[in-house]
């Protein structure tokens, strides 16, 4: 399973995207125009300057809906906790937290952050390959319900911890099961630094490991392999591992987990459902495999991209256009700074006004480094310097990856009914760098 996006996908990717324009939703065009909510980006773009990120707080809100109906028509319970990685931007975040949704963290950092914006420690899940200690006991104070463990020192830290405070800590083990060169997942091939190898038998020591220490108490199984899926055959494949590692370990041990966490790595929303998958559907299909699974089990599902990848467009304008012996080109200002060229990114750039005629031109950004935002991108019409762009599928891993290379981490907005409010202003040279 290639986690590249080929130019076939990236075709696809914009024929979804010009349809998705064409509807009446939060991103539309009219009128020449392309808009966000009622806003027009041309004017929005005005007063702000570029590069822009702006988020729709309508299409946040329908995405979390999206995932939390899929979840409450499963058969049995799912807990969505939001993958915070993909989003720091706090007001972007607290729509997700005031929509009764929970957080996944990776670190300190992101759990003071996920508590400023209002999450409790009883709606946070901790992961992470390697976790400070002062984090790990930060947690347990605060008595954290879920914290899935990564390697065997962390197993003896926690037993360590939970002899000193006198009390039984609540954890759960990340597994990699190696499935099929087809189906398996960036974070899964053999070898991985996540979790613990499932065929060599390191997990099922690790379970050993856990559940004869008297103070550590095994509540879930959990794998998280992929990023981007838009079908669920993957996803299903991964379900179907985890059941069987958990069958076999639950009747070798005689004991019972009754937590299942599956991770994210979720497409965005409309390119999923332009391969023909609601999320209620694939949902449904990736747990197929637990039909028949004796007992009371919890689910939990972990999607960033998902809930706010197609919720933000970054606007950037034209500095350049240039036609070399080889190819025109358009340089851009919105780089890598904001739009971090992940192997996995799902950017499309349309013009953001009416632009007749056919010349092609390749998107590249301004940045001395031989990068372009979107690689592969081209944008047909006649295009001149100050023309805005929109890129689409700006809102996962775009400013929580964001760097001050070139230029500084640009400002961010939230529209809701036609109004914007900042979600972050670009600081200064001075406010970066001087004090
Ligand atoms: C453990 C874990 N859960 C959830 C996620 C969110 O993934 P995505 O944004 O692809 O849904 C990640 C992303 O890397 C992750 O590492």
């Amino acid at each position: 399973m290639t986690t590249r996006m080929t130019l076939d996908q990236r075709r696809f990717a914009s024929i979804a995207t010009r349809r998705l324009l064409g509807q009446e939703g939060p991103f539309h065009a009219d009128s020449g125009e392309v808009w966000i909510e009622r806003l027009s980006c041309r004017e929005i773009a005005k007063p702000l300057g570029t590069p822009l990120l702006v988020y729709s707080a309508a299409r946040l809100r329908d995405n979390i809906a999206e995932v939390a109906a899929a979840a409450d028509a499963f058969a049995w319970p799912i807990r969505v906790h939001f993958a915070l990685k993909a989003c720091y931007l706090a007001g972007v975040a607290e729509l997700v937290q005031k929509a009764g949704l929970n957080v996944e963290v990776m670190s300190e950092y992101e759990y003071l952050l996920a508590r400023r914006i209002g999450f409790s420690p009883a709606q946070v899940i901790v992961n992470g390959p390697a976790k400070r200690p002062e984090f790990l006991e930060r947690a347990v104070i605060d008595e954290v319900p879920l914290i899935n463990v990564e390697s065997p020192s962390e197993i003896a830290f926690l037993q360590d911890l939970g002899r000193r405070l006198g009390r039984t800590i609540e954890v759960g083990i990340r597994i990699n099961p190696l499935l099929s060169r087809r189906l398996r997942g960036p974070f899964t091939p053999p070898g991985s630094k996540f979790g613990f190898d499932v065929p060599s038998g390191e997990a099922a020591d690790a379970v050993r490991k856990i559940v004869t220490s008297r103070f550590l108490s095994l509540q879930a199984v959990h794998c998280h392999g992929y990023t981007r899926q838009y079908t669920p055959d993957a996803h299903r494949a991964q379900v179907a591992a985890a059941v069987k590692f958990l069958r076999r370990v639950e009747a070798d041990l005689g004991i019972r987990i009754p937590i299942l966490d599956f991770g994210g790595g979720f497409g965005s929303r409309y390119l999923m459902e332009a391969q023909g998958w609601t999320f209620q559907q694939f949902i449904r299909e990736m747990l197929h495999p637990l039909i028949g699974l004796p007992g009371d089990r919890q689910v939990i599902v972990e999607p960033g991209r998902y809930l706010v990848n197609d919720a933000a467009a970054c606007l950037t304008s034209v500095l350049v256009c240039k036609r070399t012996a080889h190819r025109r080109w358009v340089l851009v200002d919105a780089g890598r700074n904001i739009l971090p060229p992940r192997e996995n990114a799902e950017y499309v750039v349309m013009p953001c006004q009416v632009s007749p005629g056919r010349t092609v031109y390749h998107v590249g950004d301004f940045l001395c480094t031989p990068s372009e935002p979107v690689p592969l991108s081209l944008v047909s019409g006649s295009m001149k310097p100050g023309d805005l762009l929109a890129v689409f599928n700006a809102g996962a891993y775009t400013f929580s990856m964001a760097q001050n290379f070139g230029e500084p981490i640009p400002n961010a907005i939230l529209v809701d009914k036609g109004e914007w409010t900042w979600l972050f202003k670009k600081r200064s040279v001075e406010e970066q760098f001087l004090r």
